[in-house]
């Protein structure tokens, strides 16, 4: 992929991979699951499913679109296609909000992705062995107490992202995330079935598709909304970017059906394989971001050659936390990069090290220390950038993106762009010109005044 900003993929296939690379991570791992487990299961996963596919694919139709046509930096994209459109060139706010959203993401993301590179470790070192429920969370405990390895490891985290940003990710990364990706999907697969024998499949099903619609509140709904955004990397600039980079030859349509579909695969597989363990050793079903943390050491540490599963599976977690990782750094160097025309691998160095620094703060605030006790209507420091981006930037980014095409970019310039056949082309046009902005706007008034 890119190294300069009129950079190529080298392939369709490499694209997909790139783009499915930056929406599966995380948030597909370790934030769908808790999100489910404190929304009450069922009702929250269905609202989600609704979300991704009515909205979030929409959407990301929208945003690798408007990349491609743009051919710059999410602002400068938006700047160009507004003026090419003669639109108010307001419109690029979208663009900078994308930029600036993306960085508060990547100043916690790193954090617990500093955290998946010492649970690696502790796999390896067979911290896991015969682990039970108290002994698990202990180990979490530890490693949020002890503030320094924690700020270590996401040090490390950081210098692996911006190593490869600097590098431009070209062939290595291409090839490295054909086949790391595939191979966290296998582990899954594996981790579920594991799960499906030896812990409580019955109760997660029914935990997680018997939808009970009497938890569902107006937050929920409005946290399903953001995580649709948040999974497939919508909102902050990552898919526009890589959009940019996209050759015409590819059907932008068929991508994101591919795309939203791996996504949402992998998040249900993680809620397949964690939720049964939850279940048969009785853990905390609303215990929020220490889920994961707390839940598969124990299956890990049971489980015959589970140092090895667990290593491996913490260490593609890594991999897919880089990828997206790296997918929330290309919008400001690439933005910067434009509007400097200094060195790419300079700006990527300076940009990381920043986001490391602004995310000391969050790494602090999971510990126990003075930072952990600073907070705003109960979210501390790492919980209040998850908020504003979660569930109020990219929200709103997302509904401005879909009323710029549906509404200010003229019928055909989408129609050429997405080459689509007429009766999909109408469906999608249908869903972002009523259905997003509709939906979105909806979901906040309620918040707003119910
Ligand atoms: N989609 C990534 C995940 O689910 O972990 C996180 C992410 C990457 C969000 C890039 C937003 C983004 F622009």
């Amino acid at each position: 992929m890119a190294s300069s900003s009129n950079a190529q993929w080298s392939s369709r296939w490499a694209f997909i991979m790139a783009a499915v690379g930056s929406a599966v991570g995380l948030g597909n791992i370790w934030k769908f699951p808790y999100e489910a487990g404190q929304g009450g299961g069922g009702a929250f996963v269905l609202v989600y499913l609704l979300f991704v596919f009515a909205i979030g694919m929409p959407v990301l139709i929208a945003e690798l679109s408007l990349g491609r046509r743009g051919q710059l930096s999410p602002i400068g994209s938006m700047r160009k296609i507004a003026e090419a459109e003669r639109k108010n060139s307001m419109w690029q706010l979208i663009g900078w909000s994308g930029v600036i959203g993306s960085f508060i993401v990547l100043s916690f993301y790193s954090v617990i992705g500093g955290w998946t590179i010492s649970y690696m470790v502790d796999a390896a070192t067979g911290a896991f062995t015969n682990i039970d429920k108290e002994g698990a969370g202990a180990l979490f405990g530890s490693l949020l107490a002890n503030e320094w390895l924690a700020i270590f490891w996401h040090a490390v985290f950081m210098g692996i992202t911006i190593f490869i940003v600097a590098r431009g990710v070209e062939g290595g990364l291409e090839k490295a995330v054909t086949v790391l990706m595939p191979a966290l999907f296998v582990l899954l697969i594996v981790l579920v079935i594991y799960s499906a024998i030896t812990a409580d499949f019955g109760a997660a099903l029914s935990f997680l598709f018997t939808p009970d619609f009497s938890k569902l509140t107006f937050d929920t709904v409005l946290q399903a909304l953001g995580q649709s955004f948040f999974s497939l990397s919508l909102a902050l600039g990552s898919i526009m970017t890589y959009g940019a980079y996209l050759t015409r030859d590819v059907n932008i349509g068929k991508s994101a059906a591919i795309i939203a579909s791996a996504d949402t695969g992998v998040a249900v597989l993680a809620g397949l394989a964690i939720f049964p363990i939850v279940f048969a050793y009785g853990l905390d079903l609303g215990q929020g971001p220490g889920l994961i943390f707390a839940t598969l050491p124990i299956a890990f540490g049971q489980m015959p050659g589970g140092a090895i599963v667990g290593t491996l599976f913490f260490g593609l977690l890594v991999v897919a936390a880089v990828t997206s990782a790296i997918s929330l750094l290309e919008p400001s160097v690439s933005y910067l990069e434009e509007k400097t025309g200094k060195d790419r691998r300079k700006i990527a160095i300076i940009m990381g090290i920043v986001i490391f620094i602004v995310g000391i703060a969050s790494s602090l605030s999971q510990g126990d220390n003075w930072v952990s006790t600073l907070k705003i209507g109960g979210y501390d420091i790492l919980g209040i950038k998850d908020f504003l981006t979660n569930n109020i930037m990219m929200p709103i980014g997302g509904m401005f993106t879909a009323l710029f095409v549906g509404w200010f970019v003229s019928r055909k310039s989408m129609m050429d762009e997405l080459a689509m056949e007429d009766s999909s082309f109408r469906v999608w046009y249908f869903l972002v010109r009523f259905v997003c902005p509709v939906a979105i706007a909806a979901v906040f008034i309620s918040i707003m005044f119910l």
